[in-house]
């Protein structure tokens, strides 16, 4: 056939073909993406199936499904061995953080890292104090016998491995029970308030001055001789008092008054930008520095933006997509 006598295809029947090639297209992908959910669900498994002999047991706490508290059982698990970078420690104290209640629970997001039916890692505790009982060979702060305390995960168990780097020697003046609860919630304080450069003298306020992360900033920037405000609820207005705060009850009144602080750390991140402009003098926008990951007592923490010339923000780099701005200490 002559090329001049060769039939065309109307436009329409091109655009045709190709709106049927991309809704197979799609509908193909959908299709693959449900079969491997479906697989994947499926196939989700944990170390409580696995059936073989214990070579060195030990007790420990475990959940082998999502649930609520119901689902945690203490038994029978293999007793972890030290690589050559890390500290074998027999648990003394250990202590829970938001991440093990979320874990536990299981919300269906979560799920897609953790394990889609059943949790991968089938146990908890992020915090640990207790006695050394075997160090890696590149180990050189630490020996058997020493009381230390510090980051670990798994920590609710007899023995737990940690990372030389992620521990530090218990004083001698602090409890194994006290030292247990300090590793998250006081180190993110403390990297927080570290960022605020705090001077003595300085004012700081503290928003949501209670539970974790609070209590300790309050403690720490009061021991860096800083007026303190914190802000909490009415029944914990003692609780804040007694750790050296002043007090802003956020029930009956707020932090958006004529005061003016030198560095914020806020925990709770219930105030618009505009509020805390308004409790701040001069403010900058900048990317933040310090994007960190919370490994180790001495990099705790993650940082989002910068929202003035010195400060850098701290932040909650696992509980939720806000983290990034959730908290942050601020300074002029
Ligand atoms: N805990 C950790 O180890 C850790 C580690 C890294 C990051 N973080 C992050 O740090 C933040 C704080 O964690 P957290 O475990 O210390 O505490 P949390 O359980 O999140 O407690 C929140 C704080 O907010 C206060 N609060 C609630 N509503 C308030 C309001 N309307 N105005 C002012 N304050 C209010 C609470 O005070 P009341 O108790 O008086 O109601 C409490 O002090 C969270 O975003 C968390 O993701 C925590």
């Amino acid at each position: 056939m002559s090329k001049r006598c060769r039939p065309r295809l109307p436009d329409s029947l091109g655009g045709m073909k190709s709106k049927r090639f991309l809704k197979w297209s799609f509908l193909l992908i959908l299709v693959v993406l449900i079969g491997w959910v479906f697989i994947a669900y499926w196939t989700s498994t944990n170390d409580c199936d696995r059936k073989t002999a214990l070579v060195n047991p030990m007790k420990a706490i475990r959940f082998c499904e999502y649930g609520s508290p119901d689902v945690l059982k203490f038994e029978d698990v293999e007793k972890p061995a030290p690589n050559d970078d890390q500290v074998l420690i027999k648990v003394h104290s250990a202590s829970l953080n938001f991440i093990d209640a979320c874990v536990m629970r299981g919300p269906w997001p979560l799920r897609l890292i953790t394990g889609l039916r059943k949790p991968e890692k089938t146990r908890l505790g992020t915090d640990v104090a207790g006695q050394v009982e075997a160090v890696g060979k590149n180990v050189t702060l630490f020996k058997a016998g020493d009381e230390v305390f510090g980051a670990a995960r798994p920590s609710l168990a007899e023995y737990v491995c940690a990372r030389e780097r992620a521990l530090v020697i218990k004083p001698a003046n602090v409890t194994l029970e006290q030292a247990g609860s300090v590793a998250w919630a006081g180190f993110t304080a403390l990297q927080g308030l570290r960022q605020g450069k705090i001077q003595p003298g300085q004012k700081v306020l503290i928003n949501g001055a209670t539970r974790g992360v609070g209590t300790f900033a309050v403690q720490i920037a009061k021991s860096l001789d800083a007026e303190v405000t914190g802000v909490c609820s009415t029944g914990k207005v003692d609780l804040v008092r007694s750790i050296g705060a002043d007090h802003v009850n956020y029930t009956k009144e707020d932090f958006k008054g004529d005061q003016r602080y030198d560095v914020i750390l806020d925990n709770v991140n219930n105030h618009s930008f505009s509020d805390r402009r308004r409790v701040k003098s001069e403010w900058r926008l900048r990317p933040c520095r310090n994007r960190r990951s919370m490994t180790s007592p001495g990099n705790v923490g993650t940082c989002g933006w910068d929202f003035s010339k010195r400060i850098c923000c701290r932040g909650s780099s696992v509980r939720s997509s806000s983290g990034m701005l959730r908290n942050w200490t601020k300074r002029i």
